[in-house]
């Protein structure tokens, strides 16, 4: 069996890496002809994957990196890995999964399967895939092709959660179809979970993502209350954690970023429309998470307040520009937000960020793009008169910034451990 993926981005390669190495070979498609280059050369532009891993397997042409969609006919079942944001207007775009389709069509042949992995509304697959499917290449899903949804799930980040490990759940457009994708997953995952149609696992991937943000609105707002009251979120937090069952631990931030939990629940509230519902819990999570950035530049000016200092005029560094910690993805990152809302107020504002030495251009934040990070060193730090820490990685020395740096608006509790060594350097947000 031969496959093809499409959408070589932070789903679609480390899923190709995954087949290959278990004896799958993959045809890489994508549009970026740049990404591709890439590819071939054995170069990968997403940190977590590896140029070792990634070059091994091109060279034994387990993965084949192309843009040529013809290629397609030489497969037995394509995985679309597109992207699925929201429009200007925060209204879904599927423009990405309708051009795939149209691009894929054209070279279906009887026996084959699709399968949708990008995160959407229920009904897209059955719905608007299929329509785009069928229309252009004359044959019938469930007939003469299969059709499933399988949502990926990813922990970028997380050295211990790998692809292969996690559970996939895999929904068909008919019983044949779902053993199909259940056949063509059985090969790189160990586990799959099978549900009754696509509309379920396409729900199954938003009930995860709107849960977390949900639970992420909660500890912020709670953040905020405690704050007030002279409590620290993070004790309480690591202290409820102990509880053995009916508790798992979420954490404030700054505000919500990547490409999922800020986009995703949106898909589910644009469509419960046409049904005539309501998706309030959605939409309260959304505007608290939206709200903490105001919040956190108001700690700031309190911050610098302290020292007889204003926002305008002064030197802030964002330290952190990816949206989680130990990734180089800047997606929807809060990071951009507080630089805006800083900027806004008349700071002078830079950032440092190990991983993104430079912002690249992107669909969003597009002023920011070229800027380029500072260097780590006691000079550079010492500096500015306020450091907004955003994203905590792993790699930054953080008694180092306790030493260097004036004053620190902590949005991650990196610093908490240090705090009674820096009387009033150290505040929470
Ligand atoms: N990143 C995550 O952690 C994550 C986790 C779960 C689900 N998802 C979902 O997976 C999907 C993909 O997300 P991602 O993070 O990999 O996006 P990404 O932007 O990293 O990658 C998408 C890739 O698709 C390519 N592409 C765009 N249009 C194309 C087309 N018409 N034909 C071929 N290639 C095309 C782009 O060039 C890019 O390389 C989204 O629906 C997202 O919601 C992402």
């Amino acid at each position: 069996m031969k496959i093809a993926i499409i959408g070589l981005g932070y789903v679609g390669l480390p899923l190709c890496l995954q087949f290959a190495r278990n004896g799958v070979p993959v045809l890489g498609l994508d549009i970026d002809a740049a990404k591709i280059a890439s590819l071939s050369r054995g170069s990968s532009y997403i940190r977590h994957v590896k140029d070792a891993d990634l070059a091994s397997l091109v060279q034994q042409q387990m993965l084949i990196p192309s843009t040529d969609f013809s290629r397609i006919k030489e497969t037995d079942a394509v995985i679309i890995c597109v992207p699925t944001p929201l429009t200007k207007n925060r209204e879904p775009d599927l423009s990405y999964i309708l051009q795939t389709g149209e691009s894929i069509a054209p070279f279906l042949k009887r026996g084959m399967l699709v399968v949708l992995e990008s995160t959407t509304y229920p009904g897209t697959t059955e719905g608007e895939l299929r329509e785009t499917l069928e229309a252009k290449s004359g044959l019938k899903a469930g007939s003469d092709f299969h059709l499933a949804f399988s949502p990926e799930r990813e922990d970028p980040g997380n050295p211990a959660s790998q692809v292969g490990d996690i559970p996939k759940v895999v929904g068909g457009y008919t019983p044949s179809c779902l053993e199909a994708a259940r056949r063509l997953y059985s090969q790189a995952v160990k586990a799959i979970v099978p549900v009754s149609t696509c509309r379920a696992a396409e729900a199954t991937k938003l009930l995860e993502n709107i849960f977390r943000s949900i639970n992420i609105a909660l500890v912020n707002e709670l953040k905020v209350v405690y704050s007030a009251m002279g409590i620290d979120i993070w004790e309480v937090i690591t202290a409820a954690r102990t509880k053995p069952f009916g508790f798992m631990p979420f954490y404030p931030g700054p505000g919500l970023g990547g490409h999922c939990i800020p986009i995703d629940p949106f898909y589910l509230t644009w469509k419960a429309r046409e049904y005539g519902q309501n998706t309030r819990f959605i939409e309260l999570a959304g505007e608290i998470n939206t709200a903490m950035p105001r919040y956190v530049l108001g700690r700031v000016a309190e911050a610098l307040n302290a020292q007889r200092k204003s926002v305008k005029g002064s030197k802030a560094l964002v330290l952190g520009l990816a949206y989680k910690a130990n990734v180089d993805d800047d997606r929807e990152s809060p990071s951009y937000r507080l630089m805006d809302l800083l900027a806004e107020q008349g700071a002078e504002v830079s950032y440092y960020d190990p991983w993104i030495p430079v912002v690249r251009p992107g669909r969003e934040h597009a002023h920011w793009a070229g800027k380029k990070s500072v260097e780590w060193n006691q000079e550079t730090i010492s500096n500015f008169d306020v450091v907004l820490i955003s994203t905590a990685h792993a790699a930054v020395n953080y008694r180092d910034l306790a030493f260097w740096a004036r004053c620190i608006v902590d949005t991650r509790n990196a610093c908490a451990r240090f705090a009674e060594d820096f009387p009033g350097k150290i505040w929470n947000a």
